[in-house]
């Protein structure tokens, strides 16, 4: 039997390219699959490719009233709510300059969002016993950015309110992770780029020990085993899925000391 079978997850930010990879995967292993996205075009289209056991549901997870819509179609199509990815994001960021609004905008979405989901799915999840959270950080919550004051200081705080998580709802069966992610193909990157990934390559890969951006089946992997009974023994932590990017130390890949001195 596939390991999710029977399982019913919440996957949000699943209309793009990595949180798609999430629900794929998931649905590959078993499961039926709920993509919670303000892109109603791509989950919609993600969502189709999902088949039988996919569903789109259009939601703002920075709107309190859109969350308990998702969660009560989640139950009223599948039943039960098992797994709760948290990959949506914005980007808004105006370093130095980001205004008040900026900042509330950001946190709302990014924090707020997250663990208001985790609020709305808990009774649910530990009515039955138990669940599963995996959320969603970055590289950029643990180093200075150029640049970027906001959205590094939400991903921060995800790390630190995965701990928190974890401790109050262990109570409830419920385990709660992070995984944190150096540079992944996606759609930012990929705009960026042009498409262009063999230059994503060529520019990310000093920055990692991988020498190359992430995939985001290489990330979906990673979520699957942290949502699995496999990582029974494992909460309140955050994941490094990064290619090494926070091993890596300011001598890059290349320096060889040996050969300098
Ligand atoms: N791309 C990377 O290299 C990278 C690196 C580190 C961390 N991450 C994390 O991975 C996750 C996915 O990011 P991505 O780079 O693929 O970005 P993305 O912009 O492609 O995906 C974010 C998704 O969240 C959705 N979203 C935004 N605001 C929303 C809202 N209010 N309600 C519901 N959905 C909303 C977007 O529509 C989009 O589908 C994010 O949590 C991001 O912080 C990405």
């Amino acid at each position: 039997m596939a390991e999710f079978s029977g399982k019913v997850a919440i996957v949000t930010g699943g209309a793009t390219l990595i949180g798609a990879a999430v629900a794929e995967s998931l649905v590959s292993a078993g499961a039926c699959v709920v993509v919670v996205d303000i892109d109603t075009d791509r989950g919609a289209r993600v969502a189709e490719g999902l088949g039988a056991r996919g569903l789109f549901i259009p939601t703002d997870v920075g709107d309190d009233a859109a969350i308990a819509a998702a969660v009560a179609a989640t139950l009223a199509r599948f039943g039960r709510i098992d797994v709760l990815v948290n990959a949506a994001a914005c980007y808004i960021d105006q370093g130095a300059a980001s205004p008040r609004a900026d900042w509330a905008a950001a946190f709302n979405v990014n924090v707020f969002g997250g663990v208001a989901l985790v609020q709305a799915c808990r009774p649910h999840m530990a009515a039955q016993g138990g669940g599963a959270v995996v959320n969603f950080t970055s590289v950029s919550g643990r180093i200075a950015q150029a640049g970027r004051w906001v959205y590094p200081a939400t991903k921060a705080t995800i790390e630190q309110v995965t701990r928190s998580q974890a401790l109050d709802l262990a109570g409830d069966g419920i385990r709660v992770n992070a995984v944190s992610l150096g540079w992944t193909w996606s759609a930012p990157i990929s705009a960026m780029v042009k498409a262009d990934r063999a230059k994503a390559d060529r520019i990310a890969g000093p920055l990692h020990i991988t020498g190359r951006v992430g995939d985001p089946k290489e990330v979906a992997e990673a979520v699957l085993f942290l949502a699995s009974p496999r990582a029974s023994l494992i909460t309140g932590t955050t994941v490094a899925v990064d290619g090494g990017y926070l091993a890596l130390g300011p001598e890059g890949r290349g320096l060889s000391l040996t050969e300098l001195l």
